[in-house]
């Protein structure tokens, strides 16, 4: 049986990355027989710009119905300053598939990549969830007196009970599943009084089906600083929507900077999203510059969530030689573009 999977380069270097993401894909399922199908969304700010539609009627049904993933490269143009196809596709998916699990590793690769003294790839090993439907991104507020000296705007931070619980769940889930040894919710409650208040109850009655994993609360101010501090006191952090966009960023700079990172936008068991963390850097586009390392091991999860664990392994694997051996874009230190470096992790593959 086939599995179809819908590829959105996006915008600015989107392309370039997703294309070398695809060369690994390409590779693994044809030797290995996964029996994916790729299948090439043209959805970007050019195509934005030319109809003024950004999703086509039906695309959005379309997606939910017959593809089991999305691949999805970067969105952001200059040309679209506010960023309305962005939020029309990225946001619109993560709303409209109910994507509540974003998923970002912490995982350093090679301890010449972290920017932090003296530690290693054991010390930078944790993973962030991100609650992904909620929080200040659902857009709700409002202005009064635009323009004025009176001007007042209010942006609202919505967290449900429904919305909470499920993604706390799921990250003591994933810690009983993969060893891992505690639990860490952020937030900032000592000011977010209502919100704040949901969450650490929730927290502490979840964390009640899981006596074998330790759980512990930190505002995010301090989580900020001990992720640089002490990053081996992280195995798995679960955070809301906002404070997670923030913190994984970070997080990615621990691994050896926006280039490195993957993620997914997930929702056990339907039709999920994954992407590198990074933006779509519109002064690099077209340069043959772009790290493809946060797209090759965003395409590794991706096949992991598929469930070919094997073949996301020997991906990451190869990704691991690859810098070990130096044969990397500028921004790690070596000397090759996108696409060479995109190469020299294919050869790697041990098919
Ligand atoms: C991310 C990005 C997005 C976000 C932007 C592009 C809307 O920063 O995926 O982390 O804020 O979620
Ligand atoms: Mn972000």
């Amino acid at each position: 049986m086939t599995k179809k999977i819908a590829v959105i380069p996006g915008d600015g270097i989107g392309p370039e990355v997703i294309d070398a993401g695809l060369r690994v894909l390409n590779r693994v399922n044809d030797a290995r027989k996964l029996g994916l199908e790729f299948v090439h969304f043209g959805w970007n700010a050019d195509e934005y710009l030319r109809t003024g539609i950004s999703i086509p009627p039906g695309g959005m049904d379309d997606i939910r119905n017959n593809y089991a993933a999305v691949y999805l490269g970067a969105f952001g143009d200059p040309r679209v300053p506010d960023m309305k196809h962005a939020a029309d596709i990225l946001l619109g998916m993560r709303f409209q598939l109910d994507l509540y699990v974003n998923y970002r590793p912490v995982k350093l690769l090679n301890e010449r990549l972290c920017p932090l003294k003296g530690k290693s790839g054991q010390d930078v090993d944790f993973v962030i969830f991100r609650e992904n439907t909620e929080g200040a991104y659902v857009g709700m507020g409002g202005n009064f007196k635009k323009g004025t000296s009176e001007e007042i705007a209010i942006q609202e931070d919505v967290s449900t009970r429904k919305g909470v619980e499920r993604i706390i769940r799921y990250a003591f889930e994933f810690a009983k599943k993969t060893g891992r040894k505690s639990v860490c919710m952020s937030d900032k409650n000592n000011v977010m009084r209502f919100g704040g208040d949901l969450w650490l109850r929730t927290f502490e009655e979840v964390a009640k089906e899981y006596p074998g994993i330790e759980h512990f609360h930190m505002f995010v101010d301090a989580l900020t600083m001990q992720m640089v501090r002490a990053p081996e006191m992280f195995d798995v952090i679960v955070t809301n929507n906002m404070f997670g966009d923030i913190v994984t960023d970070l997080g990615a700079a621990l691994q050896g900077g926006l280039g490195m990172a993957a993620s997914g936008n997930i929702h056990p068991g339907k039709v999920s999203l994954f992407e590198p963390i990074h933006g779509s850097a519109p002064k690099y586009a077209g340069k043959d510059v772009a790290n493809p390392i946060g797209a090759i091991l965003t395409a590794a999860m991706m096949l992991e969530y598929l469930g070919h664990f094997a073949e996301a392994d020997l991906i990451e694997r190869a990704v691991v030689a690859a810098i070990d051996a130096n044969e990397t874009t500028h921004d790690l230190g070596g000397n090759l573009g996108t696409r060479a470096a995109g190469e020299a992790i294919l050869q790697r593959l041990e098919l």
